[in-house]
């Protein structure tokens, strides 16, 4: 396996990304963890992070101890600079700072460029497009260096000693822009330091499974299944390792979409086999939420009904033992990171389920290793249809952030219908994999139209679709108007209640994703 050391960058989990997509193991760590740390995880590999800092703040260094271990290191950006400088060379701060598309001779034939290149000039040497983004440099090399790939603006762009395995770019491997950034680190992790690509779905999932039944025993389980991708997935998951020692409790707040209770029954109870106990509590959420307006104090009944429900479920099961819940790496890395007060960007979202302490259950997160795409894949291997692992995301409040101010089961009824159209219409016009989010929100004002020979006076419905990568920033849909054109008609006409729809076209930021 391979260790990370985060020096902050923003795309430090894109090294994590590439290193399993070479499917092998690799876990991120902050660059401050102890050398008796490191040698417990027993590294074959080591990447060091780039990072926003300068090497001549102390505050960001790593134990130099590392390099004594025996197992080579790749620096990128920060990570070189800190490398070079800990093994003896010097490193200069930029007077101009360095960014964007830069191509690099790649000479003496490293092995972590060798034959791999975007074209080869006339001496044969290969020539790559790499990214750069970086303000200060390496200007002396470390004993025992040479340079592997320079050009004219940063000379020394590329070091290694290949005796001892050590490398270090000052380029970023890990983003796309740099062409060939895959093969390098390829290169590295599988034929520089020698790892097994052991990492694949059916090797997790035999080895997830084993642990799970060595961690549980013979105890029972539960878990708050929501129907979203990480609780599906991991309900998916301890059920092939301990069947019927798993039970789910699945709460429906009446804010969730047209018939997803009736859906997720369908795939978990029916198809899977899993046991699921439904909780229809809809009355109790709109009896807590009826004439309560803020989204804050909305968010904080339908996440405190949640809990009350979830426990008064788990008594009725007083041999459970276990909580388990569908924490994914990236919720590891950023609690992690929020704790050392060294986070990149915090998410102050919680999903529902928000953890009752009283339980005192232990415990179960089988997903903490994996990034987003492997817990699809990983659904999509244990028998989740696709549709449900590709899913959109859904707030934990569900509807009750977007049927605007005071939430009544009716509006939520109209939403609902709604917004079902909504999806089936990007379905079909093969728009629903082009958005990351899409949705409708209903507004409780109403507004004057005609139908036939009569004036309507009814709601108005919005239709929010955005694109994003990470949901902090965000760019509205450019959704064609053939498709927007039909959702208005079949809403309006088919959804009584509904006689207006609006489109948004607000960018996050000013405005948020959700509407409240
Ligand atoms: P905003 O509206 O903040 O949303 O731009 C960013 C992403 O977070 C989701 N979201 C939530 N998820 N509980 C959740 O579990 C919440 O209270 C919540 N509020 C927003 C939103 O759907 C989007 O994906």
């Amino acid at each position: 396996k391979v260790l990370i050391l985060d020096f902050g960058s923003q795309v430090t989990q894109l090294i994590a990304r590439r290193v399993r997509e070479a499917h092998v193991y690799c876990e991120l760590h902050s660059f401050d963890v102890s050398i008796d740390f490191i040698k417990a995880f027993n590294p074959k590999a080591i990447i060091l992070s780039g990072g926003p800092n300068s090497v001549y703040e102390s505050d960001y260094q790593a134990d130099p101890k590392l390099f004594e271990l025996g197992v080579p290191v790749l620096g990128i950006c920060y990570g070189m600079q800190w490398m070079a400088q800990a093994l003896g060379g010097q490193v200069e701060a930029g007077k101009v700072r360095e960014f964007g598309f830069a191509e690099i001779r790649a000479h003496g034939h490293s092995k972590l460029f060798n034959a791999i290149e975007d074209r080869k000039g006339d001496n044969g040497e290969g020539y790559l497009e790499v990214w750069m983004s970086h303000g200060d440099k390496v200007t002396a090399l470390p004993q025992g260096f040479s340079v592997i790939g320079e050009n004219a603006a940063c000379p020394i762009a590329a070091i290694a000693d290949e005796a001892r395995g050590f490398y270090a770019v000052q380029f970023h491997p890990e983003v796309t822009h740099t062409l060939k950034g895959r093969d390098m680190l390829n290169r590295f992790v599988l034929d520089i330091a020698g790892c097994q690509p052991g990492w694949t779905m059916p090797n997790y999932i035999e080895q997830a499974v084993a642990r799970i039944r060595e961690q549980v025993g013979s105890d029972e389980v539960i878990l708050g299944l929501s129907g979203g991708v990480d609780s599906s997935v991991a309900a998916a998951l301890i059920h092939r390792a301990i069947g019927d020692q798993l039970t789910c409790v699945f709460v429906d707040n009446g804010l969730l979409r047209l018939n997803e209770g009736e859906q997720v029954m369908n795939i978990f109870n029916k198809h899977l086999g899993v046991k699921v106990i439904h909780v229809n509590a809809t009355e109790q959420f709109m009896g807590h939420l009826a004439g309560v307006s803020d989204p804050e104090a909305k968010r904080k009944i339908i996440g405190r009904e949640f809990v009350e429900v979830f426990q008064a479920e788990s008594a009725k099961l007083p041999s459970a033992k276990w909580l388990a819940q569908g924490t994914i790496y990236p919720d590891v890395i950023e609690s992690a990171g929020a704790k050392t007060g060294k986070a990149h960007t915090i998410k102050s979202h919680h999903n529902v389920g928000g953890l009752p302490d009283t339980l005192k259950l232990q415990l179960l997160e089988p997903l903490r290793e994996l990034f987003k795409d492997e817990v699809r894949e990983l659904g999509v291997a244990l028998g989740l249809p696709h549709e449900m692992v590709y899913r959109h995301p859904f707030p934990g409040p569900g509807l009750g952030v977007r049927v605007l101010g005071e939430v009544k089961k009716e509006y939520c009824d109209l939403l609902r219908r709604a917004d079902a159209i909504f999806i089936d219409e990007l379905h079909a016009f093969d728009w629903y994999d082009k958005t990351s989010q899409a949705f409708a929100v209903f507004l409780p004002v109403k507004s004057v139209g005609v139908m036939g020979d009569g004036r309507t006076y009814e709601y108005v419905v919005a239709l929010r679709a955005v694109c994003t990568s990470d949901f902090m920033t965000a760019k509205w849909a450019e959704l064609p108007y053939e498709l927007l054109g039909k959702v208005s008609n079949r809403i309006i006409n088919e959804v009584r209640g509904i006689n207006r729809v609006v489109y948004d076209v607000s960018g996050k930021p000013p405005a948020t994703i959700e509407w409240e």
